[in-house]
């Protein structure tokens, strides 16, 4: 060979795309393109920064058993089957990496998080996309996808960027349909806003082939720590730890992280708060002929009628300081995202697309 060359795959990646957060000339942005948490971090979890930085100079624990205790003792699983990683993009990328390579298939859905097609060209594996149903997970062409190539199957439940959701009987089901060599990773990174649902944690404990991962950046306001973890079978996790760095986790990520599971008052009180305004925000949009699903999670796909309407509308909002994200790269020319933000924050987002549509009318 003459010259360097990379790894099979590494050159299909195109960059991930984070959601903007300058407005040109704007100081007091209102940033709802990533669907962070308004209220921010939990005080609890603020308090646990102060306290590591006394702990810098020491290496982090490696087997992270402090916060897999308290994510067990929070959502009743069995420590012995958590592995925590940096943002619940580590986690998919241990499963991906680890169980599938060249020659292997990772599926993956139509307008599915757009790590996916990252995590599988990543691993040296082969994309394969399967359409949606009216922006909803199609099981059965899930099903019809796959191959003996298949290794994993990746789906959001909640979605993102649709905020639409499969019924736990249709994720069953998608589990039943599966050969057990395949495995089915569930993401829950907004599983906290649907209340009720259990993030496919039920599934998880049963089968030797279904993995469940969530995250400290949404619900909990931590996006920037970078944690997040994922639950799985025994065997399953034993492989997986098995690519994970020893020191993957800061000794601010393992306190903090820990101090903000723990907090659950607040973190039902986030839940409600979302619950709340996204009811408030979603009914606006329809109102002013803006289309949307009902999402059941911290953000609202709103449709315009095309491309050109999205443009008039997400300038409205950038007019009046607000982010929203674009959607075009996942499907949706006509999409705009925006995260479900406090009484205020949806209150600016109703008043600017309002007088956006007034403002047409006239
Ligand atoms: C569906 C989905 N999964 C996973 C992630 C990754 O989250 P993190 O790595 O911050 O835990 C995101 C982030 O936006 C997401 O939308």
């Amino acid at each position: 060979m003459t010259r360097i060359t990379p790894q099979p795959g590494i050159m299909d990646i195109a960059l991930y795309q984070g959601g903007r957060s300058h407005l040109a000339g704007v100081d007091d942005v209102l940033k709802l393109s990533s669907n962070e948490n308004p209220l921010g971090a939990p005080p609890a979890a603020i308090a646990a920064l102060t306290e590591a930085a006394a702990g810098l100079h020491r290496y982090p624990p490696t087997d992270h058993a402090a916060l897999r205790t308290a994510i067990g003792a929070v959502w009743g699983l069995e420590p012995d089957r958590l592995i925590c990683g940096v943002g619940s993009d580590e986690v998919l990328q241990f499963v991906t990496q680890a169980f599938a390579g060249p020659g292997d298939e990772i599926i993956y859905t139509e307008h599915g998080f757009s790590m996916y097609p990252i995590l599988a060209s990543m691993a040296g594996a082969t994309r394969v996309r399967v359409p949606e149903t009216e922006r909803v997970v199609d099981v059965d062409a899930i099903l019809t996808g796959v191959s003996e190539r298949t290794r994993v199957v990746l789906l959001a439940n909640p979605a993102n960027p649709t905020g639409t959701m499969l019924p736990e009987g249709e994720l069953e089901r998608l589990a039943d349909g599966l050969p057990p060599c395949v495995i089915l990773v569930i993401d829950g990174a907004y599983a906290e806003f649907a209340p009720g649902y259990d993030g496919g944690i039920a599934l998880a404990r049963e089968r030797s082939n279904v993995l469940v991962t969530r995250t400290f950046s949404k619900i909990y306001g931590l996006g920037g720590l970078r944690v997040g973890w994922g639950y799985g079978p025994r065997a399953m996790v034993d492989v997986m730890t098995r690519v994970r760095q020893p020191f993957n986790l800061s000794v601010v990520q393992l306190a903090v992280a820990e101090a903000a599971v723990r907090d659950t008052e607040w973190r039902d009180s986030c839940v409600a708060l979302n619950v709340q305004q996204r009811a408030r925000l979603m009914g606006a949009l329809r109102q002013l002929g803006l289309s949307c699903d009902e999402s059941h999670a911290n953000f609202v796909l709103a449709r315009a009628a095309d491309a050109a309407e999205a443009d008039a509308a997400e300038a409205a909002l950038n007019a009046a300081g607000i982010l929203i994200r674009r959607v075009a790269g996942y499907g949706f020319p006509e999409g705009m995202r925006i995260t479900v933000g406090d009484a205020d924050q949806t209150g600016r987002v109703i008043a600017a697309l309002t007088r956006w549509r007034e403002g047409a009318a006239a």
